[in-house]
């Protein structure tokens, strides 16, 4: 179930604060637990794991990374228009995103300090690493005279609570997806300097490999609870979120095409490797993967897609709220359609594939 914690009343933004961006299902979350269950989790069973992945996460291989170099220090009045607000609208998703990462693990951190050592360190060294992140990304944001007041969004955003087990489950994943999206931009530019517009993404090989960690270790700590990948209802929760964070990739990127193609990228050919990669490596931690290759798979998902903008187009409209919310109603049931057929493809058996390997 799902409870939302209470936000105070919005205020005026200050100058050069950007007010943030209207919240919507596809604006990243914050995340509050249940901490008790949390500090009681046995994780035994991947003990060697999480012993050396807490080595790794102490050995901070990118404590000098994120220092901006001399490629920052000159006018970025030259990217205009719609570039320039995409990719502002780009920063800001990036940001919120890492932030919410980050006040979650230090939220962890802080209530598991006493009962649980290891996983209280763990986090704390997390919230380290998505402070840094969040933090280049708001001074990305300065470059182009905006930033976001981090301290007001924590005070004023909704916190939604999870259960630690779908936390397992969606933060593994949002891990994931995001060092495949940051490394995929990072080669697409490598072979394709002239559309380096800015200087950020040149960062993104080794913050990747940051989201990779974290990622592996939400691995481990899914690996050490059977319930979240031995039972029937694993599987189910499983196929859930694996396709409710591609269908709000899917819908994002396609939002965004603008951004994409700033960089040179075609939006649906990048969505569909992202998603194709999260699959293959998401296999190695949940006990089914979605079957991707099925010739509905990405049509529906792209169906969902196209209703989505028109949902948008609705909303940018001058028309009475309700008029809007009549119009969007055949959308939505189209989408909620869509994604309950695709929720019904059969997966892909990864523990059985696994069996045979062995
Ligand atoms: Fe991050
Ligand atoms: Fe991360």
């Amino acid at each position: 179930m799902v409870n939302t914690l209470s936000q105070s009343a919005p205020k005026e933004p200050k100058q050069g604060i950007k007010a943030p961006s209207k919240e919507t299902v596809l604006t990243p979350r914050f995340y509050t637990t249940d901490f008790e269950k949390a500090a009681s989790l046995d994780l035994s069973a991947q003990d060697t794991e999480l012993q050396a992945m807490l080595a790794e996460m102490r050995a901070d291989y990118n404590r000098h990374h994120f220092v901006r170099d001399e490629a920052f220090a000159q006018s970025w009045e030259h990217i205009e228009a719609e570039a320039r607000q995409s990719f502002i609208e780009y920063l800001e998703r990036s940001c919120i995103s890492e932030f919410s990462g980050f006040l979650l693990f230090k939220e962890l951190s802080r209530k598991l300090k006493n009962r649980n050592p290891l996983l209280s360190e763990m986090f704390n060294l997390m919230a380290r690493d998505e402070a840094r992140h969040a933090g280049f990304l708001n001074k990305a944001m300065g470059d182009f005279k905006l930033s976001l007041d981090l301290a007001d969004i924590t005070k004023r955003r909704t916190y939604t609570f999870f259960p630690i087990e779908w936390v397992i489950y969606t933060v593994y994943l949002s891990e994931k997806i995001g060092y495949w999206r940051y490394i995929i931009i990072y080669r697409h530019l490598q072979k394709h300097p002239e559309n380096q517009f800015y200087p950020i993404f040149r960062y993104f090989e080794s913050w990747c490999q940051d989201e990779n960690r974290h990622g592996d270790i939400f691995k481990a700590l899914l690996r050490s609870q059977p319930q979240l990948w031995k039972t029937w209802k694993s599987r189910l929760w499983s196929r859930f979120f694996l396709l409710s964070v591609f269908a709000t990739h899917t819908l994002t990127v396609h939002e965004r095409a603008g951004f994409y193609h700033s960089l040179g990228l075609d939006a649906r050919e990048f969505d569909r490797q992202v998603v194709c990669e999260t699959n293959e490596t998401a296999g190695r931690a949940f006990p089914v993967m979605l079957n991707t290759e099925h010739p509905k798979f990405f049509s529906r998902l792209h169906r969902c897609s196209d209703y989505n903008l028109k949902l948008v187009e609705i909303d940018r409209s001058s028309q009475p709220k309700f008029v809007k919310l009549i119009r969007k109603i055949p959308f939505v049931t189209a989408i909620v359609w869509n994604l309950l057929l695709l929720y019904l493809i059969k997966p892909i058996d990864t523990e059985a594939l696994r069996g045979q390997v062995c």
